[in-house]
Parts: structure tokens; sequence; C-alpha cells
């Protein structure tokens, strides 16, 4: 027994070192020092470029060869052929491909039979798309670009109003829709005499016979996808391909962040289910087309994401802080014994201190005895992800990146510069910075006296100027004029976009010692939620200030958060009889104590005027002492000043998202 008992022992030893030896950590070597990201550009330390440029010219095009979106996706079917290219997969089945070849035969005859509708072949050709993430809107992309045609993405959360104007400007004809709803949405619009031009419209689904006959009674031609491909009478060569100054894709709408091509290759595979109409999702696709990768659809209901995720097994995962935030949520709840949450943090802790040496692997020990599941749950092969549209707060970040054992990469950008902007450098795995400025773009910080933030010390607004710098708003001179000084700095801030896009991107920074940057805050007080829906707090607040009891409101929120709190003033006059209404009796100072139906209240008000539900408050806090320019809490012509408000409530604010955490 003894002897049997040593040889055990020894046979454990030896199978320990050689899985110490084969998985050992190796710490990634990163592209340049880490402390320091970025470079001074002519010897002033508020502009910066990344440290990864021989010297101050901007870096053009990834490959000489790929100058556009057309030639991105050329290269990727040079490396690909038949190789899969976009999947899609009915309820509870595998996934299907479609290759880059069948891809681009379709694209080509999709652009001949939209020529044949009458469309030309030249950037000025505006077509509309209006559908759901699905391989038929990447096919269609493609179908424009083979044409040299320009794409505009349309998408429902637009609104009427400004969808209307969008197809008005760009004197849109053809639109290319999903399902039979959203072009009756378009079709209404036509009979109302808004959308003169308007006078086809292809489908991807079926459409009854009654929607034709509506149609054709406003003189609007209703198409299913094939039949508009089998109209074209030849298949037109791309006699006419895109070239780089040529006008790719009109976004009407402020995306996030870009990806650095550096790290896909043709064996990656991604799942799209971020809107396609955004720039982040737009850049990710072309970047996966580029290198001959795969890109999977999810099955267009986000409630299935997980399993479509499962089924798919992507290798990329572009992802925002919500979804980010559920999966940490969830990890943490399915815990719930003593000794497996011990267990999970020891090893999260042991992971992290990995991080902090530039080593991420998921085939430590840790890994196999605690990970493994968690990292199956998402497929099990994910290499990487990325993460942008708003800030993640770091201890989710760093939680995840020990979890789930891949690189995970945080960006910033915006619409006007193409998405990407800046980007974590390989190797780098700290959190609370999104990055460097990416090769492409130079990054300048300017003064906001206004809001206390000076360059020289190391914050101002931050401003963007290279190649992926859009041209313009389309056909509005002068706001691109405001937007675009004329060394070509890209101010968007000063810019109130445009009217449908209610957001301000002017964007307060930090530069940090090592050349990173943090993201501070937005001007104008206009902010994200954590899922990244925009928050005006001053529109909301100026409709709760409508209701009876009361007097000042106070709306906040920020990007770590997922909802909106309220500070309320009553009002001193009215709240007592008001809330006897009701059934409570007491004081001004004890009715403070239960905000519960001025809340109620809040809630209704918000309803009628049409607040979107996560424009709502959640929770209140009610505060018996008016904000007043004597105690500091008004500016002398009245208005709130939002950064004492926050700081004076500040331990409310943190009690009542505690309270309220769900
Ligand atoms: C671990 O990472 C590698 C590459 O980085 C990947 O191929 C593999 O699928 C990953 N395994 C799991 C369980 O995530
Ligand atoms: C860079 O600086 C930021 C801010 O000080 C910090 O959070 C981050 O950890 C630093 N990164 C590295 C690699 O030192």
């Amino acid at each position: 027994l003894v002897v049997k008992l040593n040889l055990s022992l020894v046979h454990s030893l030896a199978s320990l070192t050689a899985y110490w030896l084969v998985t050992r950590p190796r710490p990634m070597r990163p592209p340049c020092d880490l402390q320091a990201q970025s470079v001074a550009v002519n010897g002033d330390p508020s502009c910066r470029r990344s440290a990864l440029l021989k010297d101050d010219s901007l870096l053009d095009f990834y490959y000489d060869d790929t100058k556009t979106a057309y030639d991105m996706f050329q290269r990727g079917l040079r490396i690909a052929g038949n190789g899969p290219c976009l999947g899609f997969r009915k309820p509870g089945q595998p996934y299907e491909w479609i290759s880059y070849t069948e891809v681009a035969e379709r694209a080509q005859v999709l652009g001949s039979g939209l020529l044949a509708k009458g469309c030309q072949p030249n950037p000025q050709q505006f077509v509309g798309i209006f559908a759901q993430n699905r391989p038929e809107w990447i096919i269609s992309e493609l179908a424009c670009y083979t044409y040299s045609m320009a794409l505009v993405p349309l998408y429902e959360t637009l609104g009427l109003e400004a969808m209307v104007h969008i197809l008005h400007l760009a004197e849109i004809s053809v639109v290319i829709c999903d399902r039979e709803e959203k072009a009756a949405s378009l079709l209404e619009n036509k009979e109302k005499g808004v959308t003169p031009k308007l006078s086809c419209l292809v489908l991807f689904n079926d459409f009854s016979d009654a929607f034709v006959e509506r149609a054709k009674n406003c003189e609007v031609e209703v198409l299913k996808l094939e039949q508009l491909m089998v109209s074209s009478v030849e298949v037109l060569d791309p006699y006419n391909p895109p070239q780089p100054q040529d006008l790719a894709v009109v976004c009407f709408t402020s995306g996030t962040t870009g990806t650095g091509s550096f790290v896909i290759q043709q064996e990656d595979v991604s799942i799209s289910y971020l809107p396609l109409a955004h720039m982040f999702e737009r850049m990710i696709q072309v970047s996966m087309f580029c290198h001959g990768a795969r890109v999977g659809f999810y099955q267009g209901d986000i409630s299935l994401l997980m399993d479509d995720i499962k089924t798919l097994k992507p290798t990329f995962f572009p992802v925002v802080p919500r979804l980010l935030n559920r999966i940490y949520d969830k990890i943490l709840g399915s815990v719930t014994s003593p000794l497996r949450r011990a267990l999970l943090h020891y090893a999260v802790r042991r992971k992290q201190a990995e991080l902090s040496s530039g080593v991420v692997r998921n085939n430590s020990l840790w890994d196999k005895l605690v990970f493994n599941r968690i990292q199956a749950s998402l497929g099990g092969n994910l290499r990487f992800a990325l993460t942008a549209s708003a800030p993640i707060s770091p201890t989710v970040l760093s939680f995840l990146r020990a979890t789930l054992g891949c690189l995970i990469f945080e960006g910033y950008g915006q619409t006007e510069c193409t998405a990407g902007c800046t980007f974590s450098m390989p190797g780098d795995w700290s959190a609370g910075h999104v990055g460097a400025p990416l090769p492409c773009a130079m990054v300048k910080l300017v003064d906001i006296p206004d809001m206390n933030y000076y360059a020289k010390n190391g914050d101002g607004e931050i401003c963007i100027r290279g190649p992926s710098v859009f041209r313009g708003y389309l056909r509005d001179p002068e706001k691109t004029s405001e937007a675009l000084d004329s060394d070509g700095w890209l101010h968007s801030g000063d810019v109130d976009i445009i009217f449908w896009s209610p957001e301000s991107e002017q964007m307060c920074v930090y530069l940090c010692q090592n050349g990173t940057l943090r993201i501070i805050d937005r001007k104008k007080h206009i902010f994200k939620l954590s899922q990244g829906e925009y928050i005006a707090p001053e529109k909301i607040e100026n409709v709760y200030m409508r209701c009876v009891p009361v007097l000042q409101v106070f709306v906040h929120g920020d990007s770590l958060q997922s909802y909106l709190i309220g500070i309320v003033v009553p009002d001193p006059e009215v709240f007592v009889d008001w809330v006897k209404e009701r059934g409570f009796v007491g004081s001004y100072e004890e009715l403070c104590q239960n905000p519960k139906a001025v809340l109620e209240d809040m809630k209704a008000e918000g309803k009628s005027a049409g607040l979107k539900s996560f424009e709502q408050v959640k929770d209140l806090h009610l505060h018996p002492e008016t904000f007043s320019v004597a105690n500091g809490l008004l500016t002398p012509t009245l208005k709130s000043r939002r950064a004492d408000i926050r700081r004076v409530f500040q331990e409310q604010i943190s009690s009542m998202y505690s309270k309220t955490a769900i």
C-alpha cells in the first residue's frame, strides 16, 4: 500500500510539473512602453499621437491595397474565397454559412438590380436600409459599394420626424427593408406627401397583397429581394468601383469606438447583434471581412443572445458595458455558498495578479477549477472582446478579464471620426482609462474654462484630427464648419449636432501620465447611462417641475448606473396639504421622509409628457431646504450648480443606488 501511495504521489507530482510547464504564464510583450503610450506632437504635451508611429505622420491605410470599404471586402474574398462569411440560424438549429464568394456574387446581382430600378452608380446615389442585423443587410451594403452608391441606414428609434427629414435630405427613392411593418411606416409618409421621392421598397420577408395595392395607390413599387435580383437584365461588372475619397455611408447617429484590426485572423468568428446602423458595429464588420473572418448573426431577439453565442462559439465579442455588467451580475449571483464565493474571489485575485504582469490566459489551474463553466457559457472559444459606447466600471472590467481569460479592449470614439479614436494598448490590462490615440488619430486637449478644465493640467475637451475624421454633415456646410475647424480638428462638442440626435459629444478628458486618456464627463451635462442611452437631465427636470408638489428637482445618473434618481425640494406651500389628500399627515420635514407619493406623481407626469422609461427616475430623496444662490446650489442666473448639488448629496445618492440595486 505504501509503495502504491508513493507511486501515485510521484505520478501526481510528475503530471503537475508537466501541467505547469505546458501552461506556465507567458506575458504578452506590449508593442510600446506602457508608461509612454502616446507622444507629444511638436513639443506640445497636450497634443498627442500614438507611440506606435515613427513620426507625426498618421496612419492612413492599414493595408496599401485596401483603401475603401469595398476593397476591404475584396481583400477578405481573396483570403477566404469559398470560406464562410455570413452565418444565420433558425430557432434551435446550428448556424448555416454563406461563403465570401456567394456574398460577393449576390451583392453584384442585387446592385445590378438597383441600377435597373434607376439608381445611378455614383456616390451621390443614396440607398436606404431599414432592417435588423442579418446577412441580407450586409449583402445590400456590399451591393451599394460595388456600384459606388452610398448607404443610409435607418432605424426605428430615430423617430418619425427624423426619418422623414433623412429621406428628404438624401432624396432617397429606394429603401431596402426586412419586414412589411417597417415598410408600412415608410409608406405612411409617402401617403402623407412628406417623402415624395420614395418610389421603391424592397423587402427581405414576404408581404401581403393588400400592402402591394396600398403602395401602388401612392406610386410606390414593392418588390421582394429575390425579385429585384432577377429583374436585372444583365449582371454588370463594377465598372466604377468606389475611390478612397468617395462617400460610403451616411450615419444619422452617434456611436462609439473603432476596432484595431491588428488582432483579427481568418479563423475568427464574431457575433452581430449591436445596431448595424451604428458606426461601432459597421467598423467591426468591415474589419472582420477585411481579414476573411466570419460574422454570425443573432436570431434577432436579444433574449436569445446567450444561446446564439453558445451555438456560434465566437472568438470575438463586440460588447457594451450593459451586457458585461449583466454577465458580471450573473456570475456573482450564481455562487451562493460562502465557500464557493470565497474560492471565486480568491481565484479572481490570483488571475488579476497575473493580469498586472501582462498575462492573459484561460489555461491556468484556476480556469480549469473555477472559471471553466463561465467560459463555456460564452461558447468556450473567446479570444478577445471589445467594449465601447460608454465607460465600463474598472471593477467589472478587471473581474471579467480574470474570469473570461480573454483579451478585453476598451475604446473611445464617435461617429464623426468613424468610430475609433483611442484604444487599449495590447499588453496594458489596467482599467479606468480608454487607452491611447490610435495610429490614425491625433488628439489634443482644449481648455474649457467654465468647467475649470485646462489643457496644461492635463484636462480639457478632446479634439481629434486625422484621416478617420468625417467629411461633414450631409448638406449642412454651416454645422460642418462648426464641427471641423480650419486646421481639420474635429470639435463636435460645439455643435448641437443634428436635431434628432439630442446629444453633445464635447468630451472632457484627462490625459494620464502614461499617455492614456480617461473620460471625465460630457459638457452640457448630457450623459449616458450604462446601457448607452443618452440622458439630457435638464429636459427631464423641466418635465418633473410641472408636478404640483415639486418645487425644485435635480436628476442624477452617470455612465456606471443603469437608471436615474432624483433629489426634489417639495414646495413648502402646497406639499403638506397635497400629501394630506393622499392620506398622510405630518409636518413638512416629517413628510419629506417618505418620497413615495411624489415619486408616483412624477412618474405619471413623465409618462404623459412622453419620457421614455429609462428617462424616469427610479428613486427619490426629498430635501426640505430650497436650493438657492446663498447656499451655493444655484448660479446667479438661477441655474442648478450641478457639480455642487452632486457633491452635497453624495451620501443620499449612493444610498439610493445601493438601496434600489436590482
Ligand atoms: C482559450 O484561449 C484560446 C486562444 O486564446 C482559445 O482558442 C480557446 O478556445 C480558449 N478556451 C476557452 C475555454 O475559452
Ligand atoms: C496608466 O495610467 C492610468 C491612470 O493613472 C492607470 O489607471 C493605469 O493603470 C496606467 N497603466 C499602466 C500600464 O501603468
